[in-house]
């Protein structure tokens, strides 16, 4: 448990120790699965245009993020039903986020809930909900989020509708909450919250509540834009890992326009396809102040748990420090897209390209 030397033995551990229902929840996407596979190729087509001669004797992979001081700069974000991975569910992520010193964001369709979640463990942490309930009901959640000491509420706007995952589909896979799987997500009278958010809800939230804001699923700039006018405490560029719309553009590639609109004024995370060391210094050098890393989060608690969380991000974090020396970069806050070049992948991409050992039987 948790003592393996590569991420590749992670995610070999992981796939070891689901079934083929939980492991295709947790690789799968919806419909052609395009999205998935688009974020990764395009993750894949960055490559780098490193400097030498730079003093890289020391360098430095923390950054900040609400306040907070992210000793790498990585977000651990939201997922539905972890405790299909591991038995603690979202306490084991974060117990591992606050052991090593990342945000977690935890899902609201995953146990135990975030109530209990904060009793348990000490730490910063991002509560995201989906909206099942009327306004009184979403008011009530997040007074019981900031009661409970949540840093962040995260609202996630690219999920109106559950999509069509047909791995799940076609083996009758119920990973949520039932009224998730109904594909729908209605409430018990009959109707679906999710697809009632508007910017009227983002507006009244930033009315009434004092707590950051942050809004998941922002892909296209005139939404970056209008996140920023009304508000909004961090811009989360995320297409679900490919998990909802087919077909959208890679998020690495929407990540530059959404940067250029948000002009500084607040926060860019990003996610979708970045599992290496390598590719959080290529988020960065496009603009993000952090990347969220979903299916290599998933991967690592069904791979051991909390320990193996912990783990997976030591190397993880050695990666960036290999990458940002090698890059000649010594600070993260110091990269930029003069590092980057674009350039064809290697080879067809897919959720765990990755880790190409796996298709040599390592
Ligand atoms: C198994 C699984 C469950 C997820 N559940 C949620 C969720 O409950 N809420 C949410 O906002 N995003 C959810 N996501 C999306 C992730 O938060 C994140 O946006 C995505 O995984 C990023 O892509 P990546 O897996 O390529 O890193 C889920 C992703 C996975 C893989």
């Amino acid at each position: 448990m948790g003592d393996f030397k590569t991420l590749t033995d992670m995610v070999r551990l992981a796939r070891n120790n689901l079934d083929k229902g939980d492991w295709d929840y947790l690789v799968g996407a919806a419909d052609t699965e395009a999205s998935l596979n688009r974020n990764r190729a395009a993750v894949d087509s960055w490559t780098f245009l490193p400097r030498i001669l730079q003093d890289v004797s020391d360098v430095k992979t923390s950054t900040q993020l609400l306040g907070q001081t992210l000793r790498i700069p990585v977000v651990l974000p939201p997922i539905g039903s972890v405790q299909a991975f591991t038995e603690k569910g979202g306490s084991a992520v974060a117990e591992a986020a606050a052991d090593f010193g990342v945000l977690q964001i935890l899902s609201s369709s995953c146990s135990p809930d975030f109530e209990a979640v904060a009793q348990q463990i000490q730490g910063p942490r991002i509560y995201q909900l989906y909206l099942s309930g009327d306004q009184a009901w979403l008011d009530d959640q997040i007074a019981r989020t900031i009661s409970s000491g949540y840093i962040g509420f995260c609202l996630t706007a690219d999920t109106q509708v559950y999509s069509r995952r047909e791995r799940d589909i076609m083996k009758n896979y119920v990973p949520m909450q039932a009224r998730m799987a109904t594909g729908t997500m209605l409430d018990q009278s009959g109707v679906n919250y999710q697809s009632t958010m508007s910017w009227d809800t983002v507006a009244h939230i930033k009315e009434k509540f004092d707590i950051p804001l942050i809004v998941k699923g922002v892909m296209n700039p005139e939404d970056a834009k209008r996140c920023v006018e009304v508000g909004v405490d961090v811009v989360y560029v995320s297409n679900h890992g490919g998990r909802q719309l087919d077909h959208t553009v890679a998020c690495i590639d929407a990540l530059p326009a959404v940067v250029e609109a948000v002009d500084g004024r607040v926060p860019v995370v990003v996610d979708g396809g970045f599992m290496r060391g390598a590719d959080v210094i290529k988020g960065l050098c496009l603009g993000a102040t952090a990347v969220g890393m979903g299916r290599f989060e998933a991967l690592a608690a069904a791979a051991g748990g909390a320990a193996a969380i912990g783990r997976a991000l030591s190397i993880l974090e050695r990666e960036i420090q290999i990458s940002l020396a090698l890059t000649g970069v010594a600070d993260v806050a110091d990269l930029h897209p003069g590092l980057m070049h674009r350039a064809q992948p290697l080879a067809a991409s897919h959720a765990l390209s990755a880790f190409p050992l796996l298709e040599e039987g390592y």
